[in-house]
């Protein structure tokens, strides 16, 4: 080598060098979203959270809900802005106590902190807010819901942004204190542990929550309303707290026949998925959501559900999904059939249980409901896209999937399937390919066609599974 040759890769090496540098040096702003392909602005770059203090006010009579979201959080870049997802007007936002410059549009909460924030740095956030939820809208849609008593922060993929300032991904998960004072004689309802009322010198009284498990944003949830609210424990001296409506009227009954079988599902889910997740459990029933929906430890349901006399499979659905979609999130909403596949089967093995049908029958049954031409073989359970995520096909069809995979790997290897993946992926997040993987690891199998054909092919599949082949 030359000498020259040598003086000109020392100086590209020193050029390099400065680069890099200059590149570390330079901050920017993080994404405003966290990059999941069916929702582009949900979540964002640049910072992960590790908890949210909320501490609200909120009056029914004209949906005014004020107060302080702090959060914290530790930066993954160096930031020189970063992005909330909120709606509602804020107020104020500190940053490490500097107050901070903002803006606001389109569901995000752009924050300046008047300097850079370096890779590493432990953020608190402290963001005040007074506004009217549901006249709050992004795209014609307002997720918060007025009840005739009171008010519900209860969606699915997005209902924080309506309540709190986050970072609005299933693959940001925090831990959660929530705290709302309202006027006494009106309840609050949330996640997890109890922590008690206290009256307010107003006059108002605060109920207090904590989530000491980690939490995807959207499983967070208030009701506020008119409710009975049931205190008890479970046989592992776990808080179970139930709450009814006064909305319920006739339907009362058949409510509380199917809610307070909560411990009972319970204890027949942990023998297929393992030990329960969480430090908490029970539900709530409410009307004016048209949904149930897995809020975290404490599901909610629509009093509909209870028209017909008791509906216990909702409720076994619904805790279902405290393993699968609660304890392990999606990574990217396209895994949602890792969410509704697995909470749909498991209404298959309750059924087994109440002696109405066993899992094959339940399977039979829904291969045989939908015809080869029905559009509902051209969703993919696999990847619906957004507008399908909760189509009939991510729920039936990805149940069928299910059913189908265990008659593939036998029961044995089905059923410690279950239970490693929730060992493995709790508190935490995973895809549909890592499931494929560990499926294949725990029974040695090759299932590419399988799961190609169950939630990725656009066709009704040539037999239901389990069937004997037809001769
Ligand atoms: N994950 C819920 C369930 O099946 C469904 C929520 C549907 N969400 C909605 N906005 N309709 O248990
Ligand atoms: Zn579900």
């Amino acid at each position: 080598m030359s000498l020259r040759a040598k003086l000109t890769l020392g100086t590209a090496t020193a050029a390099s060098l400065l680069l890099l540098a200059g590149t570390a040096l330079a901050a920017e702003p993080g994404a405003p979203g966290i990059g999941d392909p069916y929702y582009p602005g949900a979540g964002n770059g640049g910072y992960d959270v590790s908890h949210y203090d909320i501490r609200l006010n909120y009056q029914p009579a004209d949906d005014r809900l004020s107060g302080t979201t702090t959060i914290l959080a530790r930066t993954t870049q160096d930031l020189s802005r970063f992005n909330l997802d909120f709606v509602l007007r804020a107020g104020s936002v500190r940053v490490n106590n500097k107050v901070a410059q903002f803006s606001q549009s389109g569901g995000e909460l752009v924050v300046d902190p008047r300097g850079t924030l370096r890779r590493g740095t432990e953020l608190t956030i402290v963001v005040t807010y007074a506004d009217v939820p549901s006249s709050r809208a992004v795209d014609g849609f307002t997720a918060w819901k007025r009840t005739p008593d009171g008010a519900l922060a209860i969606d699915e993929p997005d209902i924080a942004p309506w309540w709190f300032p986050a970072n609005n991904h299933p693959t940001d998960k925090a831990t959660f204190d929530v705290s709302v004072a309202v006027p006494t004689g009106v309840e609050v309802l949330s996640n997890g542990l109890f922590g008690g009322t206290t009256q307010q010198i107003n006059g108002w009284t605060r109920w207090r929550y904590r989530s000491a498990t980690p939490q995807a944003t959207y499983l967070a949830f208030i009701a506020i309303g008119q409710f009975e609210v049931r205190q008890s424990t479970d046989a592992a001296g776990r808080p179970v707290i139930n709450a009814y409506s006064e909305q319920l009227g006739a339907n009362y009954g058949a409510a509380v026949a199917s809610v307070e079988r909560t411990p009972e599902v319970v204890e027949f889910l942990e023998q297929s998925f393992g030990p329960y997740p969480f430090e908490a459990l029970g539900g709530v029933v409410t009307p004016g959501i048209g949904f149930a929906l897995e809020n975290q430890t404490r599901p909610t349901y629509d009093t509909g559900f209870f028209r017909r006399g008791s509906n216990t499979y909702v409720v076994a659905h619904e805790l279902a999904h405290q393993w699968f979609g609660d304890a392990v999130s999606v990574e990217r909403w396209r895994d949602i059939w890792l969410n509704e596949g697995f909470a749909s089967y498991a209404e298959f093995l309750w059924s087994e249980y109440l002696g109405e049908g066993t899992a094959q029958e339940n399977a039979d049954y829904l291969y045989a409901l939908y015809p080869a031409d029905s559009p509902f073989w051209q969703v993919l359970p696999g990847d619906p896209g957004a507008a399908n995520q909760f189509d009939a096909a991510v729920y039936d069809r990805g149940a069928l999937a299910v059913h189908a995979l265990r008659v593939e790997i036998g029961d044995e290897a089905f059923f410690a399937l279950l239970k490693r993946w929730v060992a493995k992926y709790r508190n935490s997040h995973a895809s549909i390919e890592d499931f494929i993987a560990l499926a294949e690891e725990v029974s040695g199998q090759q299932l590419d066609e399988l799961f190609q054909t169950w939630l990725f092919t656009p066709a009704k599949p040539a037999a239901a599974p389990g069937a004997q082949a037809a001769v």
